[in-house]
């Protein structure tokens, strides 16, 4: 098949192309900017989405056969500050994706979040009643709504927890920015209280490509990691992996911090039936996803002076 990505230069979208590849399918990757992969195995062409006539010619261009949304302004605190842009990317151009792709009969898979929910009732099935707290949440389910409207047939919603994995830049999931903070000086505050089931980005590459290749899974479904944990917890493996001592973190609670962080879900965890009987891919556990972690390139000469315990020591891969 040829697939089309958007997000390419992203966490998740830099692993859906690698995935894209490795099981033989014509892959066409976007990014707002253009990225060249440093290895070489694919470059991503600049597509900004807030103009979306140019979006428009390169699809018909291109009409490929199924295009993998995974573009978004994807951190709540950058949504925030600029909520009126971030919508336009958020929902307005992902409907406009999911139209384009009904009309070239291109299968379609978009991606959202589990902050579609309060966290209150956890375990979330994908029927549940949804009630984001952030204006992210609020942007990510008007875009599933508009995208499940769009596109009648031939489209997956996507909703997926806290990714872990290695991002092209080395700055966005929860170990390149532990070990960031580190690398600054900073003590990493986590929460003991704040609860995720979290996947990685490789793992939800498996499955996406795996769902584009299975043209009779349609709607709207929930995938994560086999376990929960703490985002406290989280990062002591993490440190535990990369040879740093427990120390250099200061565990903290939600409760605590409530007013200054303010409302976030406390427990995030999905239901994964009905997708998990019907696909191959399996979730992936902690011990998983620790073992997929890189440490991010510009951080090795620090790392090499400063890691406690050198016995666990990474080498430069
Ligand atoms: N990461 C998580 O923990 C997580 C959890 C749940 C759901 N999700 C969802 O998963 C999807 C992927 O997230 P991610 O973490 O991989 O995101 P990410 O690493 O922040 O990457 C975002 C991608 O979107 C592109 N982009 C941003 N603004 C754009 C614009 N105006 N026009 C065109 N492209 C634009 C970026 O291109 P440039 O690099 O060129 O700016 C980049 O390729 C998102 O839908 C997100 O909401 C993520």
């Amino acid at each position: 098949m040829k697939i089309a990505v958007t997000g390419a230069s992203g966490l998740l979208g830099s692993a859906v192309c690698r995935e894209v590849l490795a099981r033989g399918h014509k892959l066409i990757a976007y990014a707002n900017r253009g990225w060249e992969e440093p290895k070489g195995r694919f470059r991503a062409s600049p597509l900004p989405l807030d103009e979306f006539d140019p979006v428009i010619r390169e699809l018909f261009d291109q009409w490929p056969d199924a295009l993998i949304h995974c573009a978004a302004i994807s951190s709540p605190d950058t949504v925030a500050q600029d909520p009126k842009f971030a919508r336009l990317i958020n929902v307005e151009s992902a409907r406009r994706l999911a139209e384009v792709s009904a009309h070239l009969g291109a299968r379609h898979v978009h991606i959202s979040t589990d902050m579609v929910f309060d966290g209150m009732s956890s375990p979330y099935r994908s029927t549940d009643p949804t009630n984001p707290l952030s204006e992210y949440g609020r942007q990510k389910l008007d875009a599933e709504k508009q995208v499940l409207q769009s596109a009648e047939q031939n489209v997956v919603v996507l909703r997926i927890t806290l990714l872990n994995g290695n991002s092209p830049r080395g700055n966005r999931s929860p170990h390149e920015r532990i070990l960031s903070a580190l690398a600054n000086g900073q003590t990493p505050e986590l929460f003991t209280d704040e609860y995720r089931q979290t996947s990685s980005a490789e793992n939800v590459a498996q499955l996406i490509v795996e769902l584009i290749e299975r043209p009779n899974l349609n709607g709207l479904f929930h995938w994560a990691g086999k376990e929960e944990v703490s985002r406290y917890e989280l990062g002591r493996r993490i440190l535990q992996r990369f040879g740093f001592s427990e120390e250099r973190l200061k565990p903290t609670t939600l409760e605590q911090s409530m007013e200054r962080v303010g409302a976030r879900p406390a427990r995030l965890t999905f239901e994964l039936a009905p997708l998990i009987s019907k696909v191959k891919t399996v979730p992936a556990t902690i011990d998983e996803q620790l073992e997929e972690m890189h440490l991010p390139l510009e951080l090795y000469d620090w790392y090499r002076k400063h890691v406690d315990y050198p016995g666990c020591y990474h080498p430069r891969l």
